[in-house]
Formats: structure tokens, C-alpha cells, sequence
């Protein structure tokens, strides 16, 4: 516990005649978490501040105390001298009680035309905002690691598989290429969450608006909110910017998942195809030869939670009558973890690309093993006139004759191919080999070692 329970019961106001019990206390208070937010809580009250000094709801000599005091409690934060006290609930009342312990009646005089409610919003938006510009910068990060990888391996040929069964040839680059294009989508559906999330609720105050003439649009271009709510009831009540944001957090994630699952399959000693740097794996308490992946398993493992977050933020809201009801304290631990296991994730993802060595041979050897080739000897006989399906059928009476013996379709001789068709020449070997397939797939979209290495380069542009 990182605030102190103090003695002096805090009592609301004169309205009420005892004060809350201690348990109640600890089960209301949030400020063990949403201290978190003191800086944006702090940006927002200056922005609040400075709007009442101009617009003369607050005197300029108050407003230079608030801003004397802020700076001071920042400082306080920031150095981890400031006291948390769990009387004060939350983030906001904590930094506002200090400040008028510093500041006197000014302090005071801050929350004039605000209430809590439209402040914490306007604390989350900017909080999430500077989370989203965090996490699109590690998205690009980690993109820009997987382009080099995929580079190096432009030419690599690895098995491709469709229900873990060996497909058709690819190339490792390509691979790779995909989840970079899953993490540009990623990087996209922040930034457009952040449309959403970037207006401003202040002025909102508790739910009606406000009589004092505040200028809105003031503090929304001080705080570099692109807009402000357009309605006080929406503005404190609803969390749907929250929601989004773990959304797209959660596909984030759920991409992580996907690709830590390949990279422990294709560390498995049975595969074999890469291994990662040791700094990203331990070992086993009790068998000496072990090196398991764990970075991997674990960010699979984390997905759970991450998705799990969505379904607490959309349960919260979903009974709650307009406007602001206390359930919505309960949108932060959700939030923050998510935050912090995103970030962690993408983090550690970057730094692990770097560490993945490929092992081309085990890769090569693997795409020969399965009839990978097969679908480019049915393309071979269509493009010779035979229909698709006719070509199928003889192709797959080929390969069980490969399997009863044990042999890969290029291993049959000219003659013993021709038997399933006529059509079939001598330029066939070519066709049949693994550099020849994928070579052949040399469209936008393919994975031909040309398209990839223009595919790098295009979104190298983007990033850069
Ligand atoms: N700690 C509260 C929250 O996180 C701040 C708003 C409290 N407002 C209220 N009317 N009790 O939502």
C-alpha cells in the first residue's frame, strides 16, 4: 500500500453526520491507482486555470498561485515526496487539498464550473491519447525490426502450411511480412481510436453544464483536444473511447499471440526452423538440457488478460444509467494494464526480432518433405490447356503414387510423370522446384523474393 490511511477522518461536508467507516474507506478510494494520472490531472486543472483567469471567473493573482503551487506539486510527485493520503479518495482531491495547503483560496477557487467527473474524464483522454502516441512509436519499432528480418530472408524458403500441414513453398520473408501488415493495421486503429478519444469533456462539470462563462474551446486548444464533447450527460458518462482503445489493444495483442505461437513451434527441437537468443529464454529447475521460450508463451499467455480487460470495460458500462455513477472508478485497473502489458509486449518484441536466428536448411529441407510443388504441377497442366479440376485429379493420383513409394514428385522421371498426363514435358523439373514455385507467385501480394523485397521497401517509405 503506497498511501497512508490517515487519522482525521474526512468526512464529505457538513452535509453528512459521521463519517465513513474505514472499510468503506478503503473499498471507494482509488488513488492506490489513479495517482497515475496526476500529471495529466495536473495539465488539465492548469488549462481549467488559466481559462477562468482569462475568461475573469478567478482573479490572475489567483491563477498564478495555482500555477506557483502546480509547479511545486509536480515537483513533489515527480521526486516522490508528495504524501497520498487514502482519506483524500483519488487522485484529484489529493492533489487539490495540497494545492490549497500551498495555495490557500486559490486552491480553493479551482475547482470553480468543474466537478470530478468531467475532470477524471478529461485525465483518461489524455492519458489514453499519450498512450496511443506511445504505442503507435513501438508499433513502428517493432515493424522496423521484422522488415530487417524479413529482408535477410527474402529469399529463405520455408514450408508454408494451411491446418499445420504442409501447403505450398514460401518464403521466410514473406512470413514475416505478414505480421508487419497486421501491426500497420494495429498502428492505424489507434490512431483513429484517438480521433474519438482526443475532445475535451471539461466544462461538462458534474453532468448539466455550468453557469460560469467558461470558453470551451479554450481549454480544448490549450490541452490540443481536436474538439469538445458536445454533450455534458455523454461527456462524463461514457467510457466508449476506453473501450476502443483496449479493443485495439487486444487485436494487438491477439496478433503477438499468433505470431509468439509459430515462433514456439518453430523453436521446438522437432521443428527446428529458428531459435531465439538465450536472453529471451530459461531454462528448467530440473532438466539441464531445456531451453524453453518463455517470452513467447508468456505474451500468448498475457493475450488472455488483455482480451479479458475488453469484456470488464464493456460490462461495466453497459447497465449504467446516464450520467456519471461511480462504477466508472472501475475503468482504470483494466486500462492501466492493458497499457502496461501492451507496452511491455511490443517492447520486449522488438528487442526479441533482433535475437531470432533462421535455419534455412532445416526450413528447405521441411518445404521438400509434403508435395509443397504440387499445386504448381496442376498450374503447369492447366496452363498447357487441361482444366483446373483434371489437373487436380491427376496431380493427386501422382502424389500417391510418390507416397506408396516414398519419393517426392520431382524424384519421378519424365516417362513415370507422363502417365498422368501427356501434357507433361520436360520443362516440368523446373516448375517443380522449390525456388521455381515461389518465384513463379510474382504479384503484388505474392511471395516471390521480388515482391517482398518491394514490399520491404514500400513500407520502409512509409515509416520512414
Ligand atoms: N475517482 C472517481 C473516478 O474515477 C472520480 C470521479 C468521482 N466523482 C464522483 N461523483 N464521485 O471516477
Amino acid at each position: 500500500m503506497t498511501a497512508q490511511l490517515s487519522k482525521k477522518s474526512e468526512a464529505w461536508s457538513a452535509r453528512f453526520s459521521e463519517p465513513v467507516s474505514d472499510l468503506v474507506k478503503r473499498y471507494t478510494a482509488s488513488v492506490f491507482f489513479d495517482k497515475r494520472l496526476a500529471q495529466v490531472d495536473i495539465q488539465g486543472s492548469l488549462a481549467h486555470a488559466e481559462m477562468l483567469a482569462h475568461q475573469k471567473i478567478i482573479s490572475q493573482d489567483d491563477h498564478a498561485a495555482i500555477q506557483r503551487g502546480m509547479a511545486q506539486i509536480k515537483e513533489e510527485i515527480e521526486s516522490g515526496k508528495f504524501e497520498w493520503l487514502l482519506d483524500l479518495e483519488d487522485v484529484h482531491l489529493n492533489i487539490e487539498k495540497r494545492l490549497t495547503e500551498l495555495a490557500g483560496d486559490a486552491g480553493k477557487r479551482l475547482h470553480t464550473g468543474r466537478s470530478r467527473n468531467d475532470q477524471v474524464a478529461t485525465d483518461i483522454r489524455l492519458y489514453i491519447r499519450g498512450e496511443i502516441d506511445n504505442i503507435v512509436g513501438l508499433l513502428r519499432d517493432l515493424r522496423l525490426a521484422l522488415l530487417d528480418l524479413a529482408e535477410q530472408h527474402a529469399e529463405t524458403i520455408l514450408p508454408g502450411f494451411t491446418h499445420l500441414q504442409v501447403a505450398q513453398p514460401i518464403t521466410f520473408g514473406h512470413h514475416i511480412l505478414a505480421y508487419v501488415e497486421m501491426f500497420g493495421r494495429d498502428a492505424e486503429r489507434m490512431l483513429d481510436a484517438r480521433k474519438r478519444v482526443n475532445r475535451l469533456p471539461l466544462g461538462a462539470a458534474a453532468l448539466a453544464g455550468t453557469t460560469f462563462p467558461i470558453d470551451r474551446e479554450r481549454v480544448a486548444k490549450t490541452l490540443g483536444f481536436e474538439d469538445v464533447c458536445h454533450n455534458s450527460l455523454d461527456a462524463v458518462s461514457d467510457r466508449d473511447f476506453a473501450i476502443e482503445f483496449c479493443a485495439a489493444a487486444a487485436l494487438i495483442m491477439t496478433h503477438v499471440s499468433r505470431m509468439s505461437e509459430e515462433l514456439v513451434i518453430w523453436m521446438s527441437p522437432r521443428v527446428g526452423f529458428i531459435d531465439i537468443a538465450d536472453r529471451f529464454c530459461t531454462g528448467s529447475s530440473i532438466m539441464p538440457q531445456k531451453k524453453n521460450p518463455d517470452v513467447p508463451e508468456l505474451a500468448r499467455g498475457k493475450t488472455g488478460r488483455v482480451n479479458g480487460h475488453v469484456i470488464a470495460l464493456l460490462t461495466l458500462m453497459k447497465g449504467q444509467p446516464l450520467a456519471y455513477n461511480k462504477d466508472n472508478q472501475e475503468d482504470k485497473e483494466p486500462l492501466f494494464d492493458t497499457v502496461d502489458t501492451v507496452v511491455d509486449t511490443l517492447r520486449i518484441f522488438a528487442d526479441m526480432a533482433r535475437g531470432i536466428t533462421v535455419k534455412p536448411e532445416t526450413m528447405r529441407a521441411a518445404a521438400l518433405q509434403g508435395y509443397a510443388t504440387a499445386t504448381d504441377l496442376a498450374d503447369y497442366l492447366v496452363k498447357k490447356g487441361l482444366p483446373f479440376r483434371d489437373a487436380h485429379e491427376a496431380v493427386a493420383h501422382a502424389v500417391r503414387v510418390c507416397v506408396d513409394r516414398n519419393c517426392d514428385l520431382s524424384d519421378l522421371t519424365l516417362e513415370e510423370m507422363r502417365v498422368f498426363s501427356t501434357l507433361i514435358e520436360a520443362d516440368i523439373f523446373e516448375v517443380l522446384t522449390l525456388e521455381g514455385s515461389v518465384a513463379a507467385r510474382n504479384h503484388v501480394g505474392g511471395t516471390a523474393p521480388q515482391q517482398v523485397r518491394a514490399s520491404i521497401a514500400r513500407i520502409r517509405a512509409l515509416l520512414t
